[in-house]
């Protein structure tokens, strides 16, 4: 299984610890950088790894800057994405289980390293359910062809 991984500058460090984490947990990881130390623009890691997840290159995507928020908004504007930022486990794991979310993002200014390890670890031992949810992704799908 593939785990598409991005970053902005602030958030090397958290990139790499996380990459090593995921790779000890058995999966392959395809790093879209950055690893240059420049400030640079979340956007662009964004998109490579929600085409990345979408195009079938990774099964699935993990993308942090600062606060989580602005590379999760760059994912969600490649369709087909569903990128939450998650400061917990709870929602993490939820976030696969009710919306399959199939981005994980969050803030490298947010949360110490110990608590993204849990985070990306439940998230990635969780599953979809379908079910009952199937039908509000199917809407979330929906509005993102309509609007
Ligand atoms: C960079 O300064 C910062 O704005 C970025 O990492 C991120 O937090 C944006 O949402």
């Amino acid at each position: 299984m593939k785990i598409a991984m991005g970053n902005d500058h602030t958030a090397i460090e958290m990139k790499n610890e996380i990459k090593a984490f995921v790779e000890g947990m058995g999966y392959e990881v395809l790093d879209f950088g950055t690893n240059a130390t420049e400030s640079c623009d979340y956007p662009k890691y964004g998109e490579e790894v929600g085409r990345a997840v979408v195009d079938g290159k990774a099964d699935l995507g993990i993308a942090i800057c600062g606060t989580g928020v602005g590379i999760s908004l760059a994912c969600n504007k490649v369709k087909g994405v569903r990128a939450c930022v998650c400061s917990e486990p709870y929602t993490a794991k939820l976030s696969r289980m009710h919306n399959d979310s199939n981005v994980l993002c969050f803030g490298a200014r947010v949360i110490g390293v110990e608590m993204a390890k849990m985070i990306t670890e439940e998230w990635l031992k969780a599953s979809y359910e379908g079910g009952r949810h199937q039908r509000r992704v199917d809407m979330l799908a929906e509005i993102e062809n309509r609007c």
